[in-house]
């Protein structure tokens, strides 16, 4: 990696500004070498804190799937935990017993055959739950096929080109060939048919998403689960389901408890959700569980005994911080299940409030209308050429409001949209006050002779655009 200084110019040689009342002599704060000598703490928290100011508004922003509020009570805990380290179970042992506590919780959650026998861990988010859950399918295919006498140099995984660039990431880093269903018209996420088409023998699994990253959308889990189901007994091929549920995990079981997509379907193998997102808890937190002993090959697991005790672990990361996992902890002991339901409840509300709205103000057409996960897309009229959704996000955001607007994968890239993720602690007030802003800016956009600004020049956005697969632009 290269050190790169991201604002060029002048700013790239001045030192850091410090206030004089910090100081008689003027204080010299290199910006990107190490000072000298020592600083005061309350000069140092000043200028980290006045840097910070610029980060613009967590509330305003609609982008983010990751909470941005939590209660007194969780950050208090969180402070409290700022010194534990998730990996020292032995030093550490109740924090590690409220890490096992929450899996169990997700595995009834989630309707695990038998709860007690589900395994699953923390992570830092889904991305690294992601990678457990891709390396367990993709070392049940190796033993497979090598018991059966059967080459293992060619595994690919089954998902929709909507995937999050986690999985992207999984396929280029574990060596695995990604097959990635296209959007085509107004399918923009996988189907039944189209994974069963994409998988062979040397499929390790099929990813679907419950809350799609590009438009909130749920994927048919039980769909996919009896296309499968059909492809096993047509031509012997068995292929087990990891369900990334990274929004959708803390979602469906509380405002859409008939649907499954979860262990209740035995295809399923294993899921994922993210306990920064709709789990509530400040970032970062994720989870990983697999259905039974079974699904999570033991040659994956490491057993460590240097901290003092006999440590089974698979992970990615070796010490991670403590406090999230208790902060979610506190979050399923604080709300219970009706807690949640009504959080999810209200998000839901807004979501599909705001669409609604939104759709009537006359130029938009909703993509989605957040009645899955509370998160839905949107695009100009396809007869409006005065505009783009990259002018809208610009002008919202000279008020602050952060409305990413991407275009989509292959088959249609030609379709550009706005997205808004509704979380906990963005009210029917606050949508309000976008929508007054919304109706504000659309007569000066309609104005305009022809859109100011395209995908190249979206007013400051890429929100988490990093992909190297010419058929995806990369999403959050
Ligand atoms: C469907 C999906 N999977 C995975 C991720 C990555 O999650 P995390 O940010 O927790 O690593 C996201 C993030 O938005 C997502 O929407």
């Amino acid at each position: 990696m290269t050190v790169r200084h991201p604002r060029g110019g002048h700013g790239e040689s001045r030192d850091l500004a410090v206030n004089p009342v910090f100081s008689r002599e003027p204080l010299r704060v290199p910006r990107y070498a190490m000072p000298d000598g020592e600083m005061e703490p309350a000069t140092a928290y000043q200028v980290v804190h006045d840097e910070l100011m610029l980060d613009g508004n967590a509330r305003q922003n609609l982008a983010t799937f990751v909470s941005t509020w939590a209660e007194p009570e969780a950050l208090r805990l969180m402070d409290e935990c700022a010194e534990k380290n998730m990996i020292d179970k032995d030093e550490y042992p109740q924090t590690a017993e409220l890490e096992t506590r929450c899996v169990h919780m997700l595995a009834r959650l989630w309707h695990a055959p038998d709860p007690r026998d589900a395994v699953g861990c923390s992570t830092t988010g889904s991305s690294e739950a992601a990678m457990l859950g891709g390396l367990a399918l993709k070392r049940r295919w190796q033993h497979r096929r090598r018991a059966e006498g059967k080459p293992t140099d060619r595994p690919n995984l089954v998902m929709g080109v909507n995937v999050q660039i986690c999985w992207e990431k999984f396929a280029d880093y574990f060596e695995v060939e990604p097959r990635y269903v296209p959007m085509e018209g107004d399918r923009y996420h996988l189907t039944p048919e189209t994974a069963v088409e994409l998988c062979d023998e040397n499929t390790i699994g099929v990813v679907a998403v419950l809350g799609s990253t590009f438009d909130g959308s749920y994927e048919p889990v039980a769909g996919i689960a009896a296309a499968l189901d059909d492809l096993h007994r047509r031509t012997g091929l068995d292929i087990p389901i990891h369900v990334d549920a990274a929004s959708g995990g803390m979602i469906a079981p509380f405002l859409d408890p008939d649907l499954k997509w979860d262990f209740r379907l035995p295809r399923v193998a294993s899921v994922n959700t993210s306990g920064h997102k709709y789990g509530l808890v400040m970032p970062g937190v994720g989870w990983a569980l697999w259905r039974d002993r079974d699904a999570l090959p033991d040659s994956l697991v490491f057993h460590v005994n240097y901290l003092g005790g006999d440590m089974p672990t698979f992970a990615l990361n070796f010490s991670r911080p403590g406090a999230q996992v208790v902060a979610q902890y506190y979050n399923f002991l604080r709300l219970g299940f009706d807690g949640y339901r009504r959080v999810q409840r209200t998000c839901r509300d807004v979501a599909t409030r705001l669409a609604a709205e939104i759709a009537r103000l006359g130029p938009f057409e909703l993509l989605t209308d957040g009645g899955d996960i509370p998160v839905f897309a949107f695009r100009v009229r396809e007869d409006i050429d005065r505009f783009s959704v990259f002018d809208v996000s610009a002008a919202l955001r000279e008020r602050g409001w952060l409305v990413p607007a991407y275009t989509f994968p292959k088959n249609r890239t030609d379709l550009a949209v706005l997205r808004i993720v509704v979380r906990n602690g963005f009210s029917h007030d606050l949508a309000d006050l976008l929508l007054d802003d919304l109706r504000r800016v659309l007569p000066r956009l309609d104005k305009q002779h022809e859109p100011h600004r395209d995908a190249d020049d979206a007013g400051g956005f890429a929100h988490g655009a990093e992909t190297k697969n010419p058929l995806r632009p990369g999403r959050d």
